[in-house]
């Protein structure tokens, strides 16, 4: 999709759709006055009538838009100018494009507004919107006969003087490298397991290395993974004949004796919960459970498009969970990579399991600080909901930087507590530590668990399982995979030292 910036007037562009964008006041912006004239008044009257109103997501359609070169106009609403924020922004963004994307090839233009959209300025606007453009255009539908959602042809982004042309294409071209790294994440969950296993998943992101020379992947096989010591995620991908895989991405790009920090995913590519049986229900979407993994490879690749001049690894432990006569049970005891012993109480805490081996390698390798990001527990979608992304930590400075950008990129998020008294729950009587703690706590018991395998580095833990995977469809989002937490991770390694 190519992306252009132009200063020419709106009216005179032949496009498939003009989009403009409104916001909840009583005057018109300059470009949408001059539209409106274009138009003989209509987006007054419309407004007049009360069916232009410029609330927040509103669309409203000129299917047929004579007196402009273009053949459609749409205008969506971004609410009380004190209310816009870059989520509410990014809202407004995606329905506009979602509602012009039904079609094949649409070319569309987006009439930048530098007035009265609080603090989400022409640049951040511009970024937004070429993300924006990708991000809409782009379904979950892989194996549908007739498909019904399709990428831009073209976006051309309109600005009022051509001065400022050069940072609107340099923001623009941020927004694409974003807005690709997220369909990159939400791809990879979208899959299904039949497609997306661990020896498919770790395929991928070599392939993605090979179009980076900053770049470096090392895939470790089961053998491997046994020589290493990893006993806790060598259990789990037993019930399984796909083979797991741990992946190793390097981007040490920071100069000399510059500090290293660890991205973490939890890669489970199907969860069936084990012996521990999931119920039909809970199991429908655990395709969706490799997207901590995914979200790794998502942003490590935007970082390398971006050519930051940072250190950053990221690491993805790869498994299935499934059932066999092989398969890991209850009762066992496990033997992590850091020499920890683990009673499993329960084969659906898998995830824990995984990411205590690859925690442990990360703290082998040196690196200064860790993020890790899983699909970890139902308890934490019951605390957050479906759309706020829990964080939990040892170090809440470090957390803090985390915070930040998540704010920065309009992600929701919420600190929780970490309090030492939740260790009472997962002591084990035949073990060091037990993977379950039982019902009371159990977002936080499961990041206590990780705890123990971060050997006191400065760490940060985000439960991604309700923001990862939409389970419906809106205007302003497809459902399936969300790409959630890519953006924050590419901000983070941006302004982390
Ligand atoms: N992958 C699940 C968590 C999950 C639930 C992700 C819903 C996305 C949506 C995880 O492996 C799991 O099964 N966790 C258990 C832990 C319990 C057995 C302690 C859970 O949340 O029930
Ligand atoms: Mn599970
Ligand atoms: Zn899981």
């Amino acid at each position: 999709m190519p992306i252009h910036v132009s200063a020419q007037p709106p009216a005179t562009l032949e496009v498939d759709w003009l989009i403009a964008t409104l916001t909840e006041q009583e005057e018109f912006h300059p470009a949408l006055r001059a539209l409106d004239a274009a138009l003989d008044g209509v987006l007054t009257r419309l407004r007049e009538r009360g069916d232009l109103t410029g609330k927040a997501g509103e669309i409203v359609k000129l299917p047929d838009a004579r007196g402009l070169n273009a053949a459609r106009l749409l205008v969506v609403g971004l609410g009380k100018p004190s209310a816009i924020t870059t989520a509410s922004f990014e809202k407004s963004a995606v329905t506009a494009v979602r509602a012009v994307t039904d079609k094949a090839s649409r070319t569309v233009a987006v009439v930048l507004n530098s007035s009265s959209t609080g603090p989400v300025n022409l640049l951040r606007q511009s970024e937004l919107w070429a993300a924006c453009g990708l991000v809409g255009g782009r379904g979950q539908a892989f194996h549908k006969t007739e498909t019904d959602r399709f990428p831009l042809k073209d976006l051309t982004l309109l600005i009022e003087s051509g001065s400022v042309e050069n940072e609107v294409k340099s923001a623009a071209a941020k927004g694409r490298i974003l807005g690709d790294a997220v369909n990159l994440t939400r791809e990879l969950v979208n899959r299904t397991p039949e497609e997306m296993y661990p020896e498919s998943f770790a395929r991928r992101a070599r392939q993605l290395a090979d179009e980076f020379s900053s770049l470096t992947c090392e895939v470790w096989d089961e053998e491997r993974l046994a020589d290493e010591n990893m006993g806790a995620l060598l259990a789990v991908a037993r019930g399984s004949v796909k083979a797991p895989r741990m992946v190793i991405l390097e981007y040490l790009h920071g100069g000399p004796n510059a500090p290293t920090l660890a991205f973490v995913g939890k890669g489970v590519t199907f969860d069936s919960g084990g012996y521990s049986l999931k119920p039909t229900d809970g199991m429908l979407t655990m395709k969706c459970d490799m997207a901590g993994a995914a979200t790794v490879l998502g942003a490590m690749n935007a970082i390398a498009e971006l050519n930051l001049k940072v250190n950053v690894i990221g690491l993805m432990g790869l498994v299935e969970n499934l059932v066999s006569g092989d398969a890991y049970k209850l009762g066992d005891v496990l033997k992590a990579r850091n020499g920890v012993t683990i009673e499993v109480a329960n084969t659906d805490a898998e995830g824990r399991l995984v990411l205590a081996d690859v925690l442990s390698y990360a703290v082998d390798r040196g690196v200064d600080k860790i993020i890790d990001l899983a699909t970890l527990t139902g308890a934490c979608v019951v605390a957050l909901g479906e759309d706020v992304v829990g964080t939990f930590t040892n170090a809440p400075a470090w957390e803090k930087k985390v915070l930040d950008a998540a704010e920065t990129c309009g992600e929701p998020i919420w600190p929780m507590p970490m309090f030492d008294n939740f260790n009472e729950l997962i002591k084990s009587d035949v073990a060091d530590v037990k993977n379950t703690g039982g019902r009371w706590g159990g977002a936080v018991t499961a990041a206590k668990f990780l705890e123990k395998f971060v050997g006191g580095k400065e760490w940060v833990h985000l439960d991604i399982a309700g923001p990862a995977f939409a389970s419906a469809t809106k205007p302003h989002r497809e459902g399936g995979g969300t790409g959630a937490m890519v953006r924050t991770l590419v901000e983070v390694a941006s302004h982390w030292k």
